[in-house]
């Protein structure tokens, strides 16, 4: 007898939830669940809301290697598949670490993913950071990796070669950059024989990142958004004094209360109708729940949603100083506000 997953009585149905369609044609949920706990949520506790996540109607799953919960969340997919649900209805992400971009240790890294996320193949699979430089988990601010160096495009291509070769093999549907910026999206194009499928940034009302944004749409290249909601439990290295709060500005109140919803519920309205993938982070079921509902119910107005616009505020939030090198000047060197990139001559190739 076919074995049915069971779905919650309130969950939504999933096949209301909009989907995406990727550059290879893959269909992708139009929102997702983030599982990196920020330094504060433990796997286990991340793993149960998979577990709740899946029962009320999340298909879509972002992880990445060093997160170190892959394992956990795979036991829980490992349980939904038995209990029936369908391995093709769920579109499982991961993405390899700055330590491990060498060809051999991206094939390696991809296989553990694999192995731990009980996943048999990756929906979706991304170079974390575009530099090979590491840090550790509950890093400070101040902490620097001593062989950290600035973006190097030779090496950059020499990780995406064995990223496509992952497509090739059969381990992976789609593959994706994360925190690139124009400049270096510019020349990953002009050299991948495999374009990226998905970019996976920063994206919320207080920082829309708009060129970089229409630059992927462009390119057929799907925005995924991270902190979508303005990530407010992000760790302490990436707190700052100049942050704004999404969930403060007032239009983004007025809108919550004109549909008496959490503001949260406002940015994930505002993320889906503006053609990105929110995947919201949530550790308690009644907040995760809201975020699924908030894309299937009351959609914002064209006006309410240009009315957002406004709250833009340029306003990063995960600035990366762990990922700088000896020499930089500051955060910005990571993402080229110039329009350059710093510490390379454009001579590599
Ligand atoms: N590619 C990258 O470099 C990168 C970087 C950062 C993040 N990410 C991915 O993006 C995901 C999301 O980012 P994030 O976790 O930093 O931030 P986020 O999703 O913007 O914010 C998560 C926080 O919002 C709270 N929250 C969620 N729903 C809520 C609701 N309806 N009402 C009130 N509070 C709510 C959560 O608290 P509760 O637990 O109390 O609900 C949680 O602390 C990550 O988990 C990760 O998968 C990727």
């Amino acid at each position: 007898m076919t074995k049915v997953f069971k779905m919650d009585k309130d969950a939504v149905d999933v096949s209301l939830i909009p989907q995406f369609i990727l550059n290879t044609g893959d269909r992708i949920p139009a929102i997702g669940m983030g599982t990196f706990g920020s330094d504060r949520y433990s796997g286990e506790v991340l793993a149960e809301s998979v577990r709740g996540g899946l029962r009320v109607g999340y298909r879509l799953i972002d992880c990445a290697q060093v997160y170190a919960n892959e394992h956990l969340i795979g036991a829980v997919l490992a349980e939904a598949f038995e209990e029936g649900l369908d391995r093709s209805e769920m579109f499982v992400m991961s993405k390899v670490w700055n330590n491990n971009h060498s060809p051999e240790k991206v094939l390696e890294s991809c296989q553990q993913s694999i192995e731990d996320l009980k996943c048999e193949y990756l929906d979706g699979y991304f170079v974390h950071w575009p530099f090979r430089n590491h840090h550790e988990s509950f890093a400070d601010i101040d902490d620097r990796d001593e062989n950290s160096k600035p973006y190097s495009h030779n090496e950059f291509m020499e990780t995406w070669r064995a990223m496509e070769d992952l497509v090739e093999k059969g381990l992976v549907r789609n593959i994706g950059v994360s925190n690139v910026t124009i400049p270096k999206l510019k020349l990953i194009l002009r050299d991948a024989k495999i374009i990226p499928a998905m970019n996976e940034m920063e994206l919320h009302p207080c920082f829309q990142q708009g060129e970089l944004f229409q630059y992927s749409l462009d390119n057929g290249i799907l925005p995924i958004g991270y902190a979508p909601l303005g990530s407010p439990n992000r760790p302490a290295r990436d707190k700052t004094e100049d942050d704004y709060s999404d969930w403060d500005h007032p239009i983004m109140q007025e809108l919550a209360k004109k549909y008496s919803v959490h503001p949260s519920a406002i940015c994930l309205k505002w993320a889906v109708k503006r053609g990105q993938v929110p995947i919201p982070l949530s550790s308690t079921r009644k907040n995760y729940l809201a975020n699924l509902k908030a894309i299937v119910e009351d959609p914002l107005t064209a006006r309410e949603y240009s009315s957002i616009r406004s709250v833009e505020r340029n306003s990063r939030l995960i600035k990366g100083h762990v990922f700088l090198w000896k020499g930089a000047l500051d955060w910005e060197d990571l993402w080229d506000i110039d329009g350059t990139i710093p510490g390379w001559n454009g001579y590599e190739k």
